[in-house]
């Protein structure tokens, strides 16, 4: 609470980040509307709808400088418990119409009460796989038993796989064989095993059942994507996805680790956020196709080391301490019952292995979906997140390294950068002789013309790349990232805390601001794309190699990044643009594959072992590197290929 008579209290709400201090009494949605946070709201605040739920996050949060308690909020009243559950009521959810602040508050958005729910930019691509998941089904008909013949149903079942179908030394999930009798009389002796690996008879349902579906989940640190794919047809039936409810936490990997290390519940609160997130998956993903959780038969897991341990409630903290170790590098199979998933009770999740240190399973999961290994060029690829991933080389070797990029390709630490949602700016282009600005929002097809009122609300990653690219063809920006004051347009203009460029006048945007590119959201790309290129450079040299064959930009960003855009400001080496790619989710096309295709959870098991990880911070050249990879495209290094995009004509 703030000192002064006012009675003011810190309310900040999560995942948005929007904080300040509101007025003794104030409902959270007011508090929210004050702050620019979206709630959902269909019956205008009448406590009616009950679409406004939100949570209250208890205990003190160190990184937030924040004591939250329920108690600081009004108690609740009847009408607002009857549109809550009772283990909703139980957890702390509120709603924001009603309730009141009397002191600080740490809130939780829940993703259904986002008026402005998030796109998620994690489109995967069709690839095609070849078909050998580890559950199939099994029709079988049993012989009933009798007087004469009373073996055990189990044994009957059995032993009618193996004459059917070749199935030899076959087990039973204890929960399959809890139910068993009553499913063969049920299908009158007729019963369709799911079994797992050829080995374990996973469910029994009775009669003829030919569907079942498997789920493949990429845990980002910051949003948490799933895919349900038919198990028989390897076709996607539906996607989900949500943001990692851990960013409540912590934004990135270390500050989640320290979370875990300073907070005796720490690892529990992040291992249960996570778990009931990929639960509201499944649910979500099981409705979208028409199906019950429970035909989930089997799942893939892929994520960061960190995800990954926390996931699996593994104490990260060895993590973030020398010498990095992970708890394990190896694949697992893990009943998913045992980690509180629910889906079908006898399904198995299969994480894939961690490469090294915090290059996890996810970017296992890039490189089975990419397959250097399998080409002659040098590929790089960059999965750019809010840490950057990088693999280097081709079938005779590879590098692999990672290097924090920061929260600016995700909107953060920008002035009015934001997330990908409807509304945000995700395309800029600038005239280069009257230094105009055209403008595309996400949600909108068409770009901003003078007749429609856009509404953006801020930018986000990909129009941020591109504003600053364009800002640097143009010459608004000079190669090493200042601004080029003298130049003549009422857009370029120089403030209390310097200059900066118009972007969206504020007539344009839902604000009433200007939405503009300052010097330090300049600052803050070239210290995140810097790091990316230096880690690149570093990597060729150590490959012994001049130049790239082929560069693939991936991950929640690399999805929707222009190719023009990223070479022009130097996000990688050079490389001729028709061998850039930007191919959308690879860590979630390698989590797809590997739930339908059981050899390449073997392949990934090797590859993981023969990659080499290079440690770029301790690399003797890293500082020199990074300093001269913050000039745009670079200070030293030529980019011949650049030619090619000044020489377009009519860009779109
Ligand atoms: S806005 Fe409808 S219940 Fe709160």
């Amino acid at each position: 609470m703030t000192g002064n008579n006012k009675q003011r209290h810190l309310v900040i709400f999560q995942p948005s980040g929007g904080r300040g201090y509101i007025d003794k009494g104030k409902t959270i949605k007011e508090a929210s509307q004050q702050l620019g946070v979206d709630i959902e709201s269909i019956c205008g605040g009448r406590a009616t709808c009950g679409k406004c739920k939100i949570k209250v996050e208890e205990g003190f949060f160190e990184k937030y400088g924040i004591d939250s308690q329920r108690e600081h909020l009004s108690p609740m009243e009847e009408g607002e418990r009857q549109l809550l559950t009772k283990h909703e009521e139980q957890s702390g959810y509120r709603l924001a119409c009603v309730a009141r602040i009397y002191g600080d508050v740490l809130v939780s958005v829940p993703e259904e009460s986002r008026a402005g729910r998030q796109i998620i930019r994690k489109a995967i691509t069709e690839t095609a796989i070849d078909l050998r998941p580890a559950v199939r089904k099994y029709y079988a008909e049993v012989p009933p038993a009798t007087i004469d013949n009373p073996l055990g149903d189990w044994e009957r079942l059995e032993a009618e796989l193996n004459r059917r179908f070749n199935l030899s030394n076959l087990v039973v999930d204890y929960q399959v064989l809890l139910g068993l009798q009553k499913v063969m009389r049920q299908g009158n002796w007729k019963v369709t095993a799911s079994v797992w690996m050829d080995r374990e008879v996973i469910k029994v349902e009775p009669g003829f059942v030919e569907r079942g579906y498997g789920l493949a989940v990429d845990i980002g640190t910051t949003t948490v994507a799933g895919y349900l794919c038919d198990l028989m047809s390897g076709e996607i039936v539906a996607t989900d996805s949500i943001m990692n409810p851990q960013v409540t936490y912590g934004e990135d990997v270390m500050s989640r680790i320290t979370y875990a290390i300073t907070n005796k519940e720490g690892l529990r609160r992040m291992n249960r956020a996570i778990i009931n997130g990929l639960n509201q998956i499944a649910g979500r993903a099981a409705r979208q196709a028409c199906t019950e959780r429970q035909s989930i038969l089997d799942m893939v897991i892929v994520g960061n080391t960190c995800m990954h341990h926390l996931f699996l409630a593994i104490d990260p903290a060895y993590l973030g301490q020398a010498p990095f170790t992970p708890s394990i590098h190896h694949s697992l199979d893990i009943k998913t019952r045992d980690l509180g998933l629910n889906i079908s009770a006898g399904a198995y999740v299969h994480v894939l292995p961690i490469e090294a240190r915090f290059i996890g399973a996810d970017n296992v999961a890039v490189l089975i979906a990419e397959e250097p290994y399998n080409q002659d060029e040098i590929v790089l690829i960059i999965d750019i997140g809010t840490n950057a991933e990088l693999v280097l080389g081709n079938r005779d070797k590879l590098f692999s390294a990672s290097c924090a990029a920061g929260p600016a390709f995700e909107g953060a630490n920008i002035k009015y950068g934001m997330r990908a949602i409807p509304g945000t700016i995700e395309r800029v282009e600038i005239d280069p002789d009257s230094k105009e600005v055209r403008f595309k929002v996400i949600g909108k097809t068409d770009w901003n013309t003078d007749s429609e009122a856009i509404g953006a609300k801020g930018i986000c990653g990909s129009g941020i790349v591109d504003a600053i690219a364009q800002m640097f063809m143009v010459g608004i920006l000079q190669k090493n990232g200042r601004f080029n004051v003298g130049l003549e347009t009422p857009r370029l203009r120089v403030t209390e805390e310097g200059p900066e460029f118009v972007i969206a006048w504020a007539y344009e945007t839902s604000i009433d601001q200007d939405i503009t590119i300052c010097q330090t959201d300049v600052r803050a790309v070239q210290l995140a794309k810097g790091a990316m290129y230096a880690g690149a450079k570093l990597m060729m040299r150590h490959l012994d190699i001049a130049r790239l064959d082929k560069v693939i930009f991936t991950g929640a960003f690399g999805n929707y990044i222009s190719k023009d855009s990223a070479m022009l400001i130097g996000l990688s080496p050079d490389c001729a643009l028709e061998n850039v790619y930007a191919v959308g989710n690879a860590a979630g096309d390698g989590a797809r594959i590997a739930l339908l295709n059981v050899d390449k959870r073997r392949e990934a098991n090797e590859i993981a072992r023969q990659v080499e990880y290079i440690e770029l911070t301790t690399e003797p050249d890293f500082e020199t590197e990074f300093m001269q990879a913050m000039y745009f495209p670079h200070l030293k290094d030529p980019f011949p290929h650049l030619k090619q995009i000044s020489n377009k004509e009519g860009r779109s």
